[in-house]
């Protein structure tokens, strides 16, 4: 853990939350906590605890708010992650058409369990909630793009496709 590290947030950042900050009223900063910490993702990769408590400072809200908006959605990363991030749906839909499969394919391929880095540096496998893509089940995510009705054979050749691309 980082609690005695101080992060600072750049000035870039600073600009671009100031536009989110402006779009509500003036005390209520905290409303612009997901896109501030977006922001930060974006830049680094990932949110340290230091960065949360950057972004906590800035927006003049308890840290304790921020990691709990940080902690609830699934698109923020607590520690680093590989170049490409994936996220598989095991939420119900997903659930009852076969995730199971697609999740055992994915460890199997890449090598690593849900919540891993490969060793390369390349992808993280994340188990995520619903994708909003229940209609496509079994769906998942690879750094925003969006796969569905998935088969093990369909992941072998879209992490195949994305293995070029690393
Ligand atoms: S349950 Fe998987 S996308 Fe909705």
């Amino acid at each position: 853990m980082d609690m005695n590290t101080t992060f600072n947030l750049t000035h870039n950042m600073r600009t671009d939350i100031d536009v989110w900050v402006a779009k509500f009223p003036a005390e209520q900063k905290s409303s612009a906590t997901i896109a501030a910490l977006s922001i930060v993702q974006k830049e680094q990769g990932w949110l340290s605890d230091a960065m949360m408590n950057a972004v906590a400072d800035y927006l003049e809200m308890p840290k304790s708010a921020v990691y709990e908006v940080a902690t609830f959605y699934s698109m923020f990363n607590l520690k680093p992650t590989g170049k490409y991030r994936i996220d598989v749906c095991t939420n119900v839909s997903c659930m009852l058409c076969g995730c199971d499969k697609i999740v055992e394919q994915l460890e199997n391929r890449l090598g690593i369990n849900l919540g891993e880095t490969t060793q390369d540096q390349r992808f993280t496998l994340k188990e995520v909630e619903c994708l909003a893509a229940c209609g496509g089940a079994p769906a998942m995510q690879i750094a925003g793009h969006y796969y569905e009705h998935l088969t093990p054979e369909k992941v072998d050749i879209i992490i195949s496709e994305w293995e070029k691309k690393a």
